[in-house]
């Protein structure tokens, strides 16, 4: 059994140095927020986890259905040899992906690209397993950064699972779209999942869940940013808030402070003050609509070759030819 080729692509102090910049830039900004990535240490992963199996958050099970149906078709379209895959996905999704290539006989190739080398290393080894003739060529990078998407001479796809596109803002998601295209071959493909507009009370109680999942998820950040820069926040100090904003048509995670404080960061000699019932916001999730997802794939290059939803129309999963 041959072990999985991992490419570092990140420099040596990139966690430490790109959270610092962050955490100052976006604390000392007004209003104050903080990116998403930074949820995701192991507990905030797990909390992830555990967010896709509530009750209210669909989109994993939708877009896992139209996976599920749609992984032939895109097989047989693509005849992919590669499939690149950004942001190491659940494997069940990964999973359908490699099955239907693999039937179709094209797969040589799987390429996972995450900023996680654990994250990478642990879903490696489980595929390792299960397709043992499989070459695995892990990348370690950021992509917003330093997307890089290996070459290899047959057809590939990238896919960019979960709508985790909507995490980006619209200029940064143009930028992301580009540099994806830049690093495809004119016929190669990118299979990119969208969550979609729809009814604001579906939208919040995704992100606003009963059992509280996602409040322990958003608070998370908080310990992120104690342990790693030796700062004070306490978690119960703030509320979770999730709101449905109607017109740039994206739900906003926030923190909302529930009295007057002074945080201390002691690792950028930084103290931060909130008044009370103010707001750092922590995530913005954009749900999308089959016309923009269109519009915004064409101006990066892409030509739009499928567009299927779930049964329920919830989640959007598009195919593109780059052109
Ligand atoms: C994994 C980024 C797609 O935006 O829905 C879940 C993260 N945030 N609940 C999303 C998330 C709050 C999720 N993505």
């Amino acid at each position: 059994m041959s072990g999985i080729e991992i490419d570092r692509r990140l420099p040596e102090d990139f966690f430490a140095a790109a959270l610092r910049d962050d955490v100052l830039k976006g604390l000392t900004a007004d209003p104050k927020w903080l990116p998403p990535k930074w949820f995701y240490d192991a507990r905030g992963s797990d909390l992830f986890e555990e967010i896709t199996r509530l009750p209210e958050y669909y989109p994993t099970r939708a877009e896992r259905e139209i996976l599920t149906t749609r992984a032939p078709e895109i097989a047989a379209l693509t005849r992919a040899e590669t499939l690149a895959e950004l942001g190491s996905g659940s494997s069940t999704k990964t999973t359908l992906l490699l099955d239907a290539l693999q039937a179709a006989g094209t797969l040589r190739r799987y390429d996972p690209i995450d900023v996680s080398e654990a994250a990478l290393v642990a879903s490696g080894e489980q595929l390792r397993r299960r397709y043992p003739e499989l070459t695995i060529h892990a990348v370690v990078t950021d992509f917003e950064e330093r997307l890089a998407i290996p070459d290899s001479d047959g057809p590939r796809i990238v896919a960019f699972l979960g709508g985790t596109i909507g995490n980006l803002l619209p200029e940064e998601r143009s930028v992301f779209l580009s540099r994806v295209r830049g690093g495809l071959r004119p016929g190669e493909w990118l299979l990119l999942g969208t969550d979609l507009v729809k009814d604001p009370a579906t939208l919040v109680a995704a992100y606003d869940d009963a059992a509280g999942v996602t409040a322990e998820f958003n608070k998370n950040v908080l310990r992120v940013v104690d342990r790693e820069l030796a700062a004070d926040f306490d978690p119960d100090d703030f509320d979770h808030v999730a709101l449905w904003d109607a017109d740039a048509e994206w739900i906003e995670m926030r923190l909302r402070a529930r009295r007057d404080l002074d945080v201390r960061l002691k690792e950028l000699d930084l103290t931060v003050s909130f008044e009370a019932g103010e707001e750092l916001r922590t995530e913005i999730s954009a749900k999308f609509r089959h016309e923009g997802v269109q519009a915004e794939l064409a101006t990066a290059g892409f030509a739009l070759r499928e567009w299927w939803t779930d049964s329920e129309g919830r989640f959007g999963l598009s195919l593109a030819e780059a052109v």
